[in-house]
């Protein structure tokens, strides 16, 4: 087998830099805030962190509309401090990944400021404009992601512009080769001061049909849905001609050696998998959100499990995402309980796993009063479950009242509970210690990072699976369900189990129990 390289042996860890750490008290996170906490994260055990927008931006989107991208917004920190950070971050042995948001900038970037001046500005194909339909309306049915047609009307000259979130972020023609060349430029920008490599937002999104034809009714869409889910996405997604541009970007992270290509994607696996590119000439690592969306049954996961490694080509590396920023939070979703099932499975399974900040001691979605509320996407379709502000309350560091060490300000969201690093790190129950023990198995055991996954086998509540490499094998075994379950095993000592008091004990030839919601890893 090939020597693997960091970022399929290590673990990545997502910081939210407006909720991790606040160093100013202004109650938002910033850099120096992060460079503070990176001990934190490097103790912890993970490999890299991935900061999601910490550019120029009006922050309509939370950073997502970004007004300049070769610099750091003024909240966060200057770009002198995001060198230290990468300086700091490589002295610890952490990779630092960027957010790149290719699909569109802020609607202030002054390269829209340009190509909306005039129709003959130099700039004005940057972007997507058309004319009305002969009615004077938009010139096709395309919706927004965030509610809305996603065409915006141009006052003064007289076309419409395609956004596929909100008004705010243009979306940029891909199919112009300047832009191909302008957002080449910001790779190289970043890559050039150290940067480990980039999470490319939206990644699938980047070109649209040609013909701007009419996106078919989606016929199993549902009332209280999202809007934009009235539409099948055939014409605004996935289009053939995004895989050369992937490619394009693959060929730019290669020239500058080990870096990592990461695509946020939200794709049956079908059509995630061809994000890899024919030839491996593609992303790393297509998110693999599979986990996020999935009803938590053993039976379910075991054949997303088997599908997904079916599925993947052999060139390709698999990679497993629980939690995001865009997401409900795993312990909110299944529960604390099942919350540490899902820490054992995510850091067993074959591929990348990907920590979402403070997944690791448990937080939950917050509480987000109706004066609370931030995200534009629930401003704009208020109750439609589009809300992101629950995700992304402020990290939870220590009891100190009322802000929980993030902020000596007022935080920008309210912190969600008191549960902190600082009450688990001494309780060796807790989640966060779960976490690091969880971290330093994988470290200690190649089966964990480079063994192949077998026998993946749903019993019941329990799913049961081998990770094979060499002459050592492990088996994990993970009960999703409230109550006490039996499970067939070989001989095997246990590695780690989340019920308390097993560790180093045996598992027999045959019949053996997992208490209600116990996940363990055994040697065999
Ligand atoms: C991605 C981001 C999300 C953002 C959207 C538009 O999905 O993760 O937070 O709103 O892109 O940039």
């Amino acid at each position: 087998m090939r020597e693997l390289t960091w970022w399929q042996r290590g673990v990545i860890y997502q910081i939210y830099p407006r909720s991790f750490q606040d160093s100013n008290g202004d109650g938002i996170g910033d850099l120096r805030g992060i460079a503070e906490r990176l001990e934190y994260v490097s103790a912890l055990g993970a490999d890299a962190v991935w900061i999601s927008p910490i550019f120029p931006s009006p922050m309509a989107d939370f950073g997502y509309d970004v007004a300049d991208y070769c610099g750091i917004d003024p909240l966060f920190g200057s770009l002198s401090e995001f060198e230290q950070l990468v300086i700091h971050a490589h002295h610890l042995g952490l990779k630092v990944l960027l957010d790149f948001v290719p699909n569109h900038s802020s609607n202030r970037h002054p390269w829209f400021e340009e190509s909306r001046s005039s129709r003959d500005n130099a700039k004005r194909d940057w972007y997507l404009w058309h004319d009305p339909a002969p009615d004077g309306g938009p010139p096709n049915n395309w919706l927004s992601r965030m509610g809305g047609s996603a065409w915006e009307w141009d006052e003064h000259t007289e076309q419409y512009y395609y956004h596929a979130f909100l008004r705010e972020q243009p979306d940029l023609n891909w199919r112009n080769h300047e832009v191909r060349r302008a957002m080449d430029g910001v790779l190289r920008f970043w890559l050039d001061r150290g940067v480990d490599g980039f999470r490319v937002d939206v990644l699938w999104l980047l070109i649209k049909d040609a013909q701007f034809r009419d996106n078919p009714l989606n016929p199993c869409y549902r009332a209280g849905e999202p809007e934009h889910h009235r539409l099948l996405q055939t014409y605004t997604e996935d289009q053939p001609e995004v895989h050369e541009i992937v490619r394009a970007m693959r060929a730019t992270l290669d020239i500058y050696g080990d870096r990592v290509l990461i695509g946020e994607i939200y794709l049956p696996v079908s059509q995630l998998i061809k994000y890899y590119g024919a030839a491996g000439d593609g992303a790393d690592m297509p998110f693999n959100f599979q986990l996020i969306n999935a009803r938590w049954n053993a039976a379910v996961i075991a054949g997303m499990i088997r599908d997904y490694d079916g599925a993947l080509p052999e060139h390709a590396w698999p990679n497993w995402v629980l939690g995001n920023h865009d997401n409900p939070r795993i312990a909110s979703r299944v529960g604390a309980i099942q919350a540490r099932v899902a820490a054992v499975l995510l850091l067993t399974l074959r591929g990348t796993p990907t920590i979402y900040y403070g997944d690791e001691i448990g937080m939950t979605d917050g509480t987000i009063g109706p004066d609370e509320i931030r995200d534009p996407a629930e401003l704009r379709q208020p109750g439609a479950g589009q809300g992101r502000d629950p995700e992304r309350t402020p990290m939870q560091w220590d009891d100190s009242l009322p802000n929980a060490g993030f902020t000596s300000g007022k935080p920008w969201l309210p912190v969600a509970s008191r549960s902190s690093v600082r009450e688990q790190e001494g309780d060796t129950s807790s989640m966060l210690s779960l976490y690091r023990r969880l971290l330093i198995l994988r470290r200690c055991h190649a089966a964990l990072v480079q063994g192949t996954i077998e026998n993946v086998a749903a019993h019941g509540d329990v799913l049961t699976y081998e990770r094979h490499y060499r002459e050592r094998s492990l088996f994990v075994a993970l009960n999703f369900g409230g109550e006490a379950s039996a499970f067939e095993s070989r001989p095997a000592t246990v590695l780690l189990s989340t019920a308390m008091g097993r560790d180093g004990g045996p598992l027999t030839h045959g019949t053996n129990a997992l208490a209600a919601g116990e996940a363990l890893v055994a040697s065999m």
